[in-house]
């Protein structure tokens, strides 16, 4: 029970990375906030976890939208009565050759993946600075660190949630409050396998495992970066990408 009774919004916890990080978050006794603009996926994971016993609340949410934001935080609030943990996971790809991307490919990646985390982040600040402490983990990616081919808009926003981490480590770390990032390699999710398969292939051979990651690797890496575990840790960003980075 790493998170008992914590409570802790992840964003875009519906599917993916976000639903494995919620069912663990829930399994480590964090009353746990599915936050996710598909109602039906993020209710199903709320009655999952409720269902094995766990405590969970679906909001219904467009990162990219402010006002929703601030309405999640307030039915957050007005439910668990606090925030202790905000995990910044919602994030989309509209993969396209920099000559072929439209301008509409390029806004919604960013207003998702970056103003998303962007709003999230000011939303839940005030709060956890006069808590005097809180915990923040930013979704990044290794292709905000190395670039990728087909992906200007994506790699873009993974490269700017970096520079949101180590600026809000910087800024709210002298409140008490913990600001990190992970940065996940090619994890099987419905996001990655939409990789056409010749490319996928290439990738996974870059991998000195030779295969691709598992949701768990990412939910276990939010799990020690929400917890006291990593009470020492402020702008990391951890690669969780089985070395294709090397
Ligand atoms: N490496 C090498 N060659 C590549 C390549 C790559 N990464 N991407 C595309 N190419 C090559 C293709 O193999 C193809 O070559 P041939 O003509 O010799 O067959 C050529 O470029 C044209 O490719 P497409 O026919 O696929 O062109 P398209 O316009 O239909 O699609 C694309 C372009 C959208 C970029 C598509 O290739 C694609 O989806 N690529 C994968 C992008 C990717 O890696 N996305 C990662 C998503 S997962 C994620 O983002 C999570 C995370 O955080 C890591």
């Amino acid at each position: 029970m790493r998170l008992k009774d914590k409570v802790a919004i992840i964003t875009g916890a519906g599917s993916g990375l976000g639903k494995a990080g919620a069912l663990r978050f829930a399994e480590e006794g964090a009353k746990v906030v599915i936050a996710d603009y598909d109602s039906k996926a993020g209710q199903e994971v709320e009655k999952e976890i409720k269902e094995a016993g766990g405590e969970a609340f679906f909001v219904e949410v467009d990162v990219s939208n402010w006002l929703q934001v601030q309405d999640m935080v307030d039915k957050t609030v007005k439910k668990y009565e606090t925030i202790d943990i905000l995990i910044n996971n919602a994030g989309v790809t509209q993969d396209s050759f920099l000559v072929k991307m439209s301008q509409e490919q390029w806004d919604t990646v960013i207003d998702i993946n970056l103003k998303g985390v962007f709003n999230c982040t000011k939303a839940v600040a005030s709060l956890m600075m006069d808590k005097g402490e809180g915990k923040i983990i930013n979704t990044s990616s290794v292709v905000g660190e190395q670039g990728n081919v087909g992906q200007t808009n994506y790699s873009a926003t993974k490269a700017g949630v970096i520079g949101m981490t180590k600026t809000w480590a910087k800024e709210l770390g002298f409140k008490g409050i913990n600001v990190n990032a992970v940065a996940p390699g090619y994890i099987m999710t419905e996001m990655v396998a939409k990789v056409p398969d010749k490319i996928l292939e290439k990738l996974k051979s870059k991998v000195p495992f030779g295969k691709l990651g598992e949701p768990k690797d990412i939910a276990n890496a939010y799990l020690y970066l929400a917890s006291s575990e990593s009470d020492y840790c402020n702008g990391t960003i951890l690669d969780v990408n089985g070395g294709i980075s090397l």
